[in-house]
């Protein structure tokens, strides 16, 4: 049977994979052309997947052998799951071994926004630090203000549960209120009231219909002139265009991507401003979480393969 990889992953899961199955990876640079995906696709009895692999109807139809898409990813909006449901193949992702990583990033981007790491790292290494000063790079206080978050699943509660060490009020919002909120000390309020009152936000939700652009020009425009919002999520969830003007005009006071709306692409201009933080999308990149989501997705198609049913299907 074959295994088709359609982007390199750690070897720990390639290794899997390679004592029971012919794997096909592709080990090149650049990322596969739509073309050679659909024709490696042809004979494979498994795919894994990236999150900006778009897997749609046609791809799915290519994969006339198809058993499982197995994304290497927590989240799957890029695949047709119900497409792939629909012609009974099993759709998995990587959950819960990325969660500590992603939280992390999340933090990462609230204390480099709030403080001003960057420029002020930048400041230093131009030879420009004369001596301490008392305006010097003023920040944002974080300890004792108010964190909203926005979806409290595995990500949202570890964005969550670090907070409380940062004696932190903690809000969020969440499709419905969330049974064990009360580990973390948190209320769930609706989505105005967190906006309004937030002092740092922090984006933890998928990407869905529901969530597309959640945060449009109406509800960002509700934000304090001090919010700092971060989003480790999926960028689709906000109006990017929107988020920059408000931005721009320091409307609010600062923003962290580690996702953008029309990924790799961003907003233009968003690289010119100093209150913004810019990563590409390294949530879940640590070597011991990218090597835990290899065997993860490996197992998923072993077990595929192997005629059970594998433990992170999307549905349940
Ligand atoms: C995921 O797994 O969905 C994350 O966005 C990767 O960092």
């Amino acid at each position: 049977m074959k295994v088709f990889i359609t982007y390199k992953i750690p070897e720990k899961g390639i290794k899997l994979l390679k004592e029971k199955f012919h794997v096909d990876v592709y080990e090149g640079k650049n990322f596969l052309t739509k073309g050679e995906m659909l024709e490696r696709v042809k004979d494979a009895d498994a795919v894994i997947t990236q999150l900006r692999d778009p897997i749609d109807r046609e791809f799915i139809d290519a994969g006339k052998k198809l058993k499982i898409i197995a994304n290497y990813a927590v989240g799957y909006n890029n695949i047709d799951v119900e497409y792939a449901k629909e012609k009974g193949i099993f759709v998995t992702n990587t959950p819960d071994v990325l969660t500590e990583a992603t939280a992390d990033i999340a933090w990462a981007l609230i204390l480099a926004v709030a403080r001003k790491i960057i420029p002020a790292d930048k400041f230093v290494r131009e030879g420009k630090f004369e001596g301490w000063k008392p305006h010097l790079f003023l920040g944002y206080e974080i300890y004792g203000k108010t964190l909203g978050i926005i979806g409290m699943g595995r990500i949202g509660k570890a964005v969550a549960r670090r907070a409380l060490g940062f004696g932190m009020n903690v809000i969020y919002h969440n499709r419905k209120k969330v049974e064990d909120d009360y580990k973390y000390n948190a209320k769930y309020v609706d989505l105005e009231t967190l906006l309004k009152e937030s002092d740092f936000i922090s984006i933890n939700a998928p990407l869905t219909k529901e969530t597309y652009h959640l945060l449009d020009s109406e509800k960002l425009s509700l934000l304090k002139p001090t919010a700092i919002i971060v989003n480790t999520a999926r960028g689709p969830i906000v109006d990017e265009k929107v988020l920059y003007d408000l931005l721009k005009d320091g409307k609010i006071a600062g923003a962290g991507f580690d996702v953008y709306e029309n990924e790799p692409k961003i907003t233009k201009g968003l690289e010119k401003l100093n209150n913004v933080v810019l990563l590409p999308h390294i949530g879940s990149a640590t070597f011991q979480t990218r090597e835990k989501m290899a065997i993860m997705v490996a197992e998923n198609v072993i077990d595929a393969l192997e005629g059970r049913i594998p433990k992170n299907l999307v549905w349940k």
